[in-house]
């Protein structure tokens, strides 16, 4: 971690207004939405105005008021879900709703790089413990298409382990993301203000 001034730093609000953060996460079993649940709370803790919205309904980047944004995706076949991989949720028991959309189509829906200028992003997966060290998984894949899109990453992608599938979580794994988050919208307001570059990959 470098103490040096971002170049491109251009916030998109004014440095001193407070950090806003928007969470949008995807869930079939529940898991990913309880971290992200606890991923808004340290967020909040940290004095981050924060919405927390379901993939399925979150507005386009493009029209949403954010200098942070949170994206948390289960790990699917390694990455982030695809229509095919939901589809073998619901036939693991998941709601068919939820099958609709998902991070991996809300990333694709964004614009131009422009778009993500100022914008500080992270990521975090959910992912069964037998994988835990998995070199490709759901926020590996956002990370590196958050960055294609320009956003500034903040945070390495950073996984959240369940016992199963269906979950549950593992223990400590909900005070572990609000640990995390609070680290998340600490570095998004040194790269805001300009006192560091957090580079993660
Ligand atoms: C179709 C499918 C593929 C999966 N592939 C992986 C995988 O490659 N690696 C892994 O660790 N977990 C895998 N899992 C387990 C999910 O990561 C787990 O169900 C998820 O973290 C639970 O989160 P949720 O309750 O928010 O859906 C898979 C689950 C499903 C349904």
């Amino acid at each position: 971690m470098s103490t040096q001034p971002h170049q491109d730093h251009v916030p998109e609000r004014g440095a001193a207004a407070p950090l806003k953060a928007l969470v949008v996460y995807e869930s079939m079993f529940g898991s990913t939405h309880d971290v992200a649940a606890a991923v808004a709370d340290g967020l909040r803790a940290e004095g981050v105005e924060t919405e927390l919205v379901d993939v399925r309904h979150a507005p386009p980047a493009r029209e949403a008021t954010f200098d942070l944004l949170v994206l948390g995706a289960p790990t699917h076949a390694f990455s982030l879900s695809r229509p095919s991989t939901r589809q073998d949720a619901v036939r693991q028991g998941a709601s068919p709703e939820l099958a609709s959309t998902g991070i991996r189509e809300w990333i694709g829906a964004m614009g131009p790089r422009e778009e993500a200028r100022g914008r500080a992003a992270a990521a975090f997966d959910t992912r069964v413990t037998k994988v835990r060290s998995l070199p490709k998984a759901a926020s590996t894949r956002a990370c590196h298409l958050l960055a294609r899109r320009g956003y500034h990453l903040v945070s390495r992608p950073t996984p959240f382990l369940v016992h199963d599938v269906k979950g549950p979580l593992v223990a400590g794994e909900l005070d572990h993301a609000i640990a995390w988050a609070r680290e998340v919208a600490q570095a998004a307001r040194r790269w805001r203000t300009g006192d560091s570059d957090v580079a993660a990959s």
